[in-house]
């Protein structure tokens, strides 16, 4: 297979984000903002940052708001241009022209994997990245080109592997892995989606990040629903990983930087706080105020 150059970024957004109601109830989850941003922003920013400016967003109902957000918006422009606010009119832009961006509704939302094979008509016959928007990655710590660097080195899908806990390895897909000769790179032997801790292979956990090659479309349309009557992109990747000689094979970049879960309450919570302690224009008043409040909890 020739090799081509990766351009193209695949972001599953139509979940119905039920963790966050009454929130989500009638704005897409990933316009929730994290600390001024939505969290969708951070994530087609993090595939800009690694060279992929087209994006394709699979959505569904109620997201509008992922449109528009990516879109101009005259009244607001004018009015901020008629005041001379530049500051906030370069926010507003930030968004507009970050990408070219695309949408498709994903009528049936049946599962990741089946998300994933929605893309299938835009990406054709490229390798692609995926980007979970649960996950938010530093952008100190550019885990993205990483994979695509391995990627095109190795000519497999890649997936992104974070150590956890073992007690937290039920939420994520589980690799059993090998060795390779680089420290960061492991070769993908086994995965399981969400297993008991019991029957993990490993805490090694998939993160949202993949980089795949076009096979996993036809491996996806044969893919059976699994955990949770969804179809699944772990299953599909762990029969690529077993049947390397026409897929290529399975490797995972283990990322060891600063990630940022938005999925559920707490975490979101943390990542808020965490990011806006480290910001100049926020934190010198967040942090003293943070010690004197958490001195206060018992
Ligand atoms: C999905 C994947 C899972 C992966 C996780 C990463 O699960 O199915 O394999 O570990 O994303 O965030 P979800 O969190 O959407 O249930």
């Amino acid at each position: 297979m020739a090799q081509h150059h990766i351009t193209k970024a695949v972001i599953p957004a139509a979940g119905l984000g039920t963790r966050f109601l009454p929130a989500t109830k009638a704005m897409p989850k990933e316009m929730l903002p994290v600390v001024d941003k939505p969290a969708i922003q951070y994530v087609v920013e993090e595939a800009v940052a690694a060279g992929l400016h087209d994006v394709l967003m699979v959505t569904g109902r109620n997201k509008y708001a992922l449109e528009n957000h990516f879109d101009r918006v005259y009244e607001l422009e004018a009015t901020l241009e008629r005041k001379g606010d530049h500051a906030k009119l370069q926010r507003v832009h930030e968004s507009t022209n970050i990408a070219d961006i695309h949408y498709f509704r994903q009528g049936d939302p049946m599962g990741l994997g089946h998300a994933v094979l929605q893309a299938r008509m835009h990406v054709g016959h490229e390798p692609f990245a995926v980007l979970l928007g649960d996950d938010l990655i530093d952008s100190r710590d550019p885990l993205l080109s990483r994979m695509i660097a391995e990627q095109t080195k190795r000519r497999a899908s890649i997936v992104a592997l974070l150590e956890v806990d073992p007690d937290q390895i039920h939420l994520y897909g589980a690799a059993a892995v090998e060795p390779t000769d680089e420290e960061d790179v492991v070769r993908i032997t086994g995965l399981v989606e969400k297993p008991s801790k019991e029957n993990a292979p490993s805490n090694l956990a998939i993160i949202g990040r993949y980089v795949l090659r076009p096979e996993v479309f036809s491996v996806l349309e044969h893919t059976e629903p699994g955990k949770g009557g969804e179809i699944q992109l772990t299953d599909a990747l762990q029969r690529m990983a077993k049947a390397p000689e026409w897929t290529g094979g399975v490797y995972g970049v283990v990322f060891r930087g600063r990630r940022y879960d938005t999925g559920d309450k707490i975490d979101y919570i943390k990542a808020i706080l965490q990011l806006a302690t480290e910001r100049d224009d926020l934190g010198p008043e967040l942090r003293p105020w943070l010690k004197q409040f958490s001195a206060g909890l018992d």
